[in-house]
């Protein structure tokens, strides 16, 4: 078989394609996907350059030069992904971080009216995004709250119901986050990373077939499906980061809040 001309687009598996942004689909180098360089009004005019209001979005979060195209365009996968299942009146971002995800419910989803974006620290280009994106969609402004709290005490802060989401929140912070959702009734996704080493509950047997990470993500799909949850795995594109697996995790029926 001949060698695939290195300008053309590598062919992604259904799994791997890009949803929100299918013009990534064709990019022909998709290592730019992952630079932690900040999205500049130069690439926005390249690669987001219609009246969408997606667009719209990326346009301006590249002019104020906030966010690393890494950290935009996983988070809208990830986002693009759950969004339908995670809906809720509320939803709270954990280990937020600049809090790009809670925002992109606030602003394309209508049936979410509060957004509570929870972290340790608040980054000084928080307030920087929630401003670019209130420009653009200035429904948001009285949706978005930010609490300064660490995980540990968060379960106080939430109301019932309140839908739980939360990208890279780092080794046990997602099993935080799932302890949260079980005890809140609450719809969850997750995108874990930075795996403990140890400690992990899952059987040897798990561990050794299927890798600490999986055994990690098997065990916490086990403990979600005994609290009642039904659990899927999904994934965003590869080529965008290896921690590219998601729990999302769904009660029959979750109180609103
Ligand atoms: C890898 S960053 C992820 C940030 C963001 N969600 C994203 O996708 O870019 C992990 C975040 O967890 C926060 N964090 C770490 N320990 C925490 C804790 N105990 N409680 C709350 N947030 C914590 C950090 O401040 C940091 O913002």
């Amino acid at each position: 078989m001949p060698d695939r001309d290195a300008n053309e687009p590598a062919k992604l598996s259904p799994r791997n394609r890009f949803r929100f942004f299918p013009q990534l689909n064709d990019l022909a180098d998709q290592r730019w996907l992952r630079s932690n360089a900040k999205l500049s009004e130069k690439a926005a005019a390249v690669h987001f350059n219609s009246d969408s209001l997606q667009d719209a979005l990326m346009q301006a979060i590249a002019d104020q030069r906030v966010l690393s195209i890494k950290e935009v365009i996983e988070t809208f996968e990830f986002f693009a992904r759950v969004r339908k299942t995670i809906k809720a009146e509320c939803v709270a971002d954990l280990c937020c971080g600049h809090g790009l995800l809670g925002l992109l419910f606030a602003v394309f989803e209508r049936k979410v009216n509060r957004v509570i974006l929870l972290d340790k620290f608040e980054p000084e280009n928080r307030a920087k995004l929630i401003a670019a994106a209130s420009a653009v969609a200035p429904w948001i402004v009285d949706k978005v709250e930010s609490q300064q709290a660490k995980i540990e005490t968060a379960e106080a802060l939430l109301p019932q119901g309140c839908s739980i989401i939360s990208a890279h929140a780092c080794g046990v912070l997602s099993d935080r986050c799932i302890d949260i959702a079980i005890a809140k009734e609450s719809q969850l996704a997750i995108l874990p990373c930075c795996y403990p080493k140890s400690a992990c509950d899952a059987p040897l047997a798990i561990r050794t077939a299927f890798g600490l990470e999986a055994a990690y993500d098997i065990d916490r799909t086990y403990r979600l499906e005994s609290a009642g949850y039904l659990v899927r795995w999904m994934e965003i594109p590869e080529v965008i980061t290896p921690m590219n697996r998601i729990l999302v995790a769904r009660l029959g029926s979750s109180p609103r809040c």
